[in-house]
């Protein structure tokens, strides 16, 4: 695809996680950015000297004014209040980082005439920003005709992997995101949490020993893809074990029960397909299955 040229200069609204992470892999990519503002003074500094040539607004109205594409890297709910707060120009494009909502929370700029567009990286940025954090990153783009090939191009020069989103298929592709990203971070919390009782040890410490577990899930995943990254007694149809799982979780954590027994629930098609070819192991899927609905187990 021949790569588009990006306006610029480029303003950015918001310095939290989402809006250094893009500061800083704009700069390192060649982009010009005009200014930075944030609530708070401090941060919008503190990013702005990540950024050489940017100034520090003490309005959104000034910082917005001096961008040709100016971002809004708030939180979701800030986006279209801070949208409609600015005044906008035909010759402007602007755009949001959020996953779950679409163009709509921009409707005052494109009313003014300005382009919009929302920008999603399907990444978790938290901690110190780097230049690399865009590079082979899903970006889902859903943008006013006329500025879709600028954000294709504004994701490619980043580095980042961009595909089209539909408004209609934003909600389940974000809860995906939440799913995979946040998910996995609460049932890190919650094994952590068991862990820590099962050893007396800290949640901290039992977090710490799952590291290993949780990347070499990871690598998994990356190297062997799905269903074979799925090991464990559900993939073996090993009832007796589970059984083991359920009676420690109704004495010791009960109210873990209805996740665990509704995640065993999500392993068994991967587990299937492990199985294709084992006919007597997809018998013992089938009854485990049966198990897993029965009052014996959802009570
Ligand atoms: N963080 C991520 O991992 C991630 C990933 C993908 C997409 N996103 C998206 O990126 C956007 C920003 O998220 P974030 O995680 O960077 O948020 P954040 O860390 O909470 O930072 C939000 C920024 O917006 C400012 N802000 C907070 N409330 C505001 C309000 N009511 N009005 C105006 N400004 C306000 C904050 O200012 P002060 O701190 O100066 O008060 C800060 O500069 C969201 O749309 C989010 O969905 C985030």
């Amino acid at each position: 695809m021949p790569s588009q040229s990006v306006r610029q200069p480029i303003a950015l609204l918001g310095a939290g996680g989402a809006g250094r992470a893009l500061g800083v892999a704009l700069v390192a990519a060649g982009f010009s950015v005009s200014a930075v503002w944030s609530r708070r003074r401090e941060r919008a500094e503190e990013l702005a000297s990540l950024i050489p040539g940017s100034r520090v607004c003490s309005t959104p109205h000034d910082a917005a004014g001096s961008g040709r594409l100016v971002v809004l890297a708030v939180p979701d709910s800030a986006i279209a209040p801070l949208c409609a707060s600015l005044s906008w120009r035909p010759d402007q494009a602007v755009i949001h980082l959020a996953g779950a909502f679409g163009r709509e929370l921009l409707a005052a700029a494109a009313r003014a005439g300005a382009a919009t567009g929302a920008f999603h990286p399907l990444q978790t940025f938290a901690g110190a920003a780097v230049p690399t954090a865009w590079q082979g990153i899903a970006v889902a783009i859903e943008a006013d005709p006329s500025l879709q090939g600028e954000l294709l191009a504004l994701a490619q020069q980043l580095g980042s992997r961009p595909f089209l989103l539909s408004p209609e298929q934003r909600p389940l592709y974000h809860a995906a995101a939440v799913l995979a990203a946040n998910g996995l971070v609460a049932l890190a919390g919650v094994a952590a949490e068991l862990i820590a009782q099962a050893t007396a040890s800290d949640r901290a410490t039992a977090l710490r020993s799952l590291f290993p577990l949780l990347s070499g899930v990871l690598a998994n995943l990356d190297q062997l893809g799905l269903p074979q990254a799925l090991t464990g007694p559900v993939a073996r149809a090993d009832r007796e074990t589970i059984d083991r799982h359920i009676e420690a979780l109704a004495h010791t954590a009960p109210t873990l029960l209805p996740l665990y027994r509704a995640l065993a629930q999500a392993m068994l098609p991967l587990a299937r397909e492990r199985a294709a070819a084992a006919p007597e192991r997809l018998v013992a899927l089938d009854d485990l299955e049966r198990w897993l609905a029965s009052e014996e187990v959802a009570r």
